[in-house]
């Protein structure tokens, strides 16, 4: 079990990927301003990540390694769960670096390097959270069996890529699935279709989700600390 590294090849992105880039960079970050979290938004600045082109990996790296020593490394598509867990434990992130085509701005099932780059890595700035990410990936190596593996799915599911956080006495996201979503990042937050939940640790890890559609559970934490002690939780109760 040994993830294979590819580089990001940055010369062979065309004025196009750019530009898509560019677009969905443009179309989310008015919005994240007053949806994301602080958290989120300080970590967005300190990476300086680019609004008109793909970032750099190595760039991202190159500052985020002195703040949390998180890192970003290249690789070709999906990962199974096992290489998955073993990237988090050592702080590394398998990073999708292609982007998605013109014609599908708006939603793509895989994740590309908008959502993985955009998305999730200015999460990775902060202490609190990148220390929850290595315990999930140490904790995710030792589970035991499929169903440990299907629950810590789903604790991931519902936090990392859709998270919500109450900040003062406001909902802002999060979950890098919503960050990089322009129509669900607001559908999340408003709509009377969504069953927004108190984050209870049992409750997530047996809750089933379809990827496919806007989700109709989400669930609030009130801090990030409240993300690793929940997995310092399970990882108690693992046997
Ligand atoms: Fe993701």
């Amino acid at each position: 079990m040994q993830t294979q590294f590819i580089d990001q090849d940055y010369a062979s992105y065309s004025p196009e990927n750019h530009s898509v880039w560019e677009e969905l960079y443009g179309r989310r970050i008015g919005e994240l301003k007053r949806q994301a979290s602080s958290t989120y938004l300080s970590g967005l600045d300190a990476l300086e990540i680019y609004a008109d082109r793909i970032p750099s990996l190595e760039d991202i790296n190159h500052r985020l390694g002195p703040i949390t020593g998180w890192n970003s490394r290249a690789v070709p598509g999906y990962i199974p769960a096992d290489e998955f867990f073993a990237c988090l434990a050592e702080r590394v992130f398998p990073t999708t670096t292609t982007i998605r085509p013109k014609e599908k701005l708006e939603y793509l099932p895989e994740p590309d390097i908008f959502h993985d780059v955009f998305g999730h890595i200015p999460m990775h700035a902060d202490p609190v959270f990148g220390d929850f990410l290595q315990h999930f990936g140490r904790t995710g190596l030792e589970a035991k069996n499929e169903q440990q593996v299907t629950e810590l799915q789903r604790l991931f599911w519902f936090t990392v890529e859709f998270g919500l956080i109450r900040e003062g006495d406001e909902l802002k996201l999060y979950g890098s699935g919503l960050i990089s979503s322009p129509g669900e990042g607001e559908h999340s937050l408003v709509s009377n279709k969504v069953d927004r939940r108190e984050f209870k640790l049992a409750e997530i890890i047996a809750q089933d989700f379809d990827i496919d559609v806007y989700q109709p559970i989400l669930f609030i934490i009130e801090n990030y600390q409240q993300l690793f002690d929940a997995v310092d939780e399970y990882h108690g109760g693992m046997s």
